[in-house]
């Protein structure tokens, strides 16, 4: 994630890129910077904390320079700190670069630019690019007349990965080159300024007409004139596009909710997740974990211990973690954990997940086991955060920000996260046949495609949403990890539509629950694992002979007529089915919650961040 803004113009830049970064911390908001040109020098300003800071820093406010960059922040290589806050020079000061994304192949550009004598001052990825830039100006062999264009161009020719990149040079003081791939970029014009960035709302006050730019295309930005060049940097004219968005709907990239923008980024937030920590036929990568097979060899059990979303995350994490690696473990809800005295010693490894990494009650769980004994890993969506500075190791999922208080595309990364985890710990264990973990593996690498088409058509979700909005029960039900997902299916509908739910592994519902269904009564039944179609199916129909109204979550052949509604997902592994199958109960929640008119992102009572026990 992060945001980027760019200006040049008349008026002096600091103020105007200050004000973009406002409107896009709910991009990123762990530190922010600005760079801009005077006395023929590049002059940097940044730090580590909220864009506000910016106002604070030593000098800001004298800054006169006319043309400028600036970002805030998501950290995904390094902490949040000075060092590591855009933007980055080269060692010349002659190129500042500020980057969205993530530059899968920084560590080999690091040692070529450290062989050729560069030296880093920060842990990130992006500070490769000011020094290629600057490399190839010295030493490439340049395809185009402007010099500056075409060591950008050479340099972005080296990258892996994702970015959206704004530069400027002292030694071109009247333009801003911008180049973006897998990432958004913008570019907005006005009379006699011109604006970039990363999303619409942070230039939105200034113009509404903008040039959307697409992969592998370059613009120069100068106060007058703005050119667009292809990969081969060959101009070419682009198409001026007028938006009329208001600021807050731009925020949400048009989108009514973050909720549901952000139901609609998991495609992207899944791909991020997986980045670079493993390909098809190519053991996974964790160097961000010092795990050995002795060790994992010496435990006795896992522990995942998290609390509401990131608890049911880790439930659907158990099966693939004990299905891999033969290793028993136990979910837990952290609040519970940290008081009962936990059979915890150093054969315990204990994983931690949370999305923000301030949960109270999951840090005091994880502080419980490290005077235990035990190795502790901390999952989370926040590079920095509390869990993190307090675990042995920490794996991020990259999801971006997450601004609804209802988390969605945490818990799907959180998923996919600890089956890459459990794919590394089965391939250094030798607990699995390797065509196992590669048949998984490939169908990871699906998930992304096969969200985007559960994504493409929400109708029948939308129906029945409208049907049974007004409901006061509603019940899930559920076997292996379907019942995981029925858990967190049900906690998404209470908290955001307030319509009390229930969630059950179908098998227990003639233990008890049975005896609350009665006609009308909505009951959701998913059913992925082709193991337990059959017995599903029986469940189902115990409560349909007492007058339930059933929708089926399916990727099997089940017989349609049987059910009010059916939604059919795609097939793949059952263990990794819960981030397919949570889509349409997200959905759900969401245009329930939008029926009865209630506020999706900010419900009744509830917190992002649960700091307090
Ligand atoms: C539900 C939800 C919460 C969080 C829980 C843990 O949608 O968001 O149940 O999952 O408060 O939060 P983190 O993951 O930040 O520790």
């Amino acid at each position: 994630m992060c945001g980027i803004v760019g200006y040049v113009g008349t008026k002096k830049a600091t103020p105007i890129l200050i004000n973009g970064l406002l409107s896009l911390e709910y991009r990123g908001y762990d530190s922010a910077g600005i760079a801009t040109i005077e006395n023929k020098k590049i002059i940097v300003k940044k730090d580590k904390g909220r864009v506000n800071n910016l106002y604070n820093l030593d000098g800001i406010n004298n800054l006169n320079g006319t043309i400028g960059i600036a970002h805030t922040r998501w950290a995904t290589h390094g902490k949040p700190s000075k060092e590591n806050s855009h933007p980055h020079m080269d060692n010349s000061q002659n190129f500042a670069v500020v980057h969205n994304g993530i530059i899968e192949n920084y560590r080999k550009l690091k040692d070529f630019l450290i062989s050729k004598g560069y030296s880093f001052l920060s842990e990130t990825d992006t500070e490769v690019i000011p020094n290629l830039i600057d490399y190839y100006f010295k030493n490439g062999v340049h395809i185009h007349e402007d010099k500056f264009l075409s060591s950008v161009k050479l340099a972005v020719g080296d990258l892996e990965g994702s970015y959206a990149i704004e530069v400027i040079s002292p030694l071109f003081p009247d333009e801003i080159i911008v180049v973006r791939k897998n990432s958004p970029l913008v570019v907005g014009k006005a009379n006699g300024e011109n604006f970039v960035a990363s999303d619409i709302p942070a230039i939105l006050s200034y113009t509404k007409n903008f040039y959307l730019l697409d992969d592998n295309e370059f613009g120069v930005v100068s106060k007058d004139n703005i050119k667009f060049f292809d990969n081969n940097l060959k101009q070419y004219e682009k198409n001026l596009k007028n938006i009329e968005w208001d600021a807050s709907s731009a925020e949400k990239e048009g989108f009514e909710d973050f909720m549901l923008k952000e139901i609609f980024e998991q495609p992207n937030s899944i791909r991020e997740t997986i980045g670079s920590r493993f390909s098809l036929g190519k053991p996974c990568v964790f160097d961000d974990l010092d795990i050995s097979k002795e060790y994992l060899s010496s435990i006795n059990k896992i522990y995942i211990v998290a609390c509401g979303t990131a608890m049911y995350a880790g439930l659907a994490g158990k099966t693939v973690l004990e299905k891999l690696c033969k290793i028993p473990v136990t979910v837990d809800i952290a609040s519970e954990f940290r008081y009962r005295n936990p059979l915890i010693d150093d054969k315990t490894l204990c994983i931690y997940i949370s999305q923000s990494g301030e949960t109270a009650d999951t840090i005091a769980a994880l502080k419980l086991a490290k005077l235990n004994g035990a190795k502790t890993i901390a999952i989370s969506n926040v590079i920095g955060s509390s869990i993190t500075r307090e675990a042995d190791y920490s794996i991020y999922t990259h999801a971006g920000p997450e601004i609804a208080v209802a988390s969605t595309k945490a818990y799907t990364s959180q998923i996919v996260l600890l089956s890459i985890l459990a794919m590394h710990f089965a391939e250094l264990l030798g607990s699995c046949p390797l065509n196992e973990i590669e048949n998984l593996k490939s169908d990871i690498l699906d998930l992304p495609s096969k969200v985007q088409t559960i994504l493409d058509d929400t109708t029948k979700i939308q129906d029945f949403a409208k049907q049974v909005y007004t409901q006061k029960d509603m019940f899930f039900l559920g076997r292996g990890t379907d019942y995981a997902v029925a858990l967190e299916g049900s906690l998404k509908l209470k908290e955001i539509s307030y319509i009390h739910s229930e969630a059950y592994a179908a098998g227990e519902l003639k233990h008890g629950p049975i005896a609350l269904i009665e006609n009308n009564v909505v009951v959701i039944g998913i059913i992925t694992d082709e193991k337990l179609v059959e017995k599903s199916i029986s469940n189902l129909q115990e409560v349909i002979t007492r007058g339930a109204k059933t929708l089926v979550i399916t990727n099997q052949n089940i017989p349609n007529s049987h059910f009010d509604f059916v939604i059919n997902i795609p097939k793949t592994d059952s263990v990794i089915s819960p981030v397919l199958s949570v889509i349409p109960l997200q959905l759900l929640a969401y245009y329930i919650s939008k029926n009865k008119g209630l506020d999706v992102d900010k419900p009744r009572n509830l917190a992002k961040s649960v700091t307090v026990e």
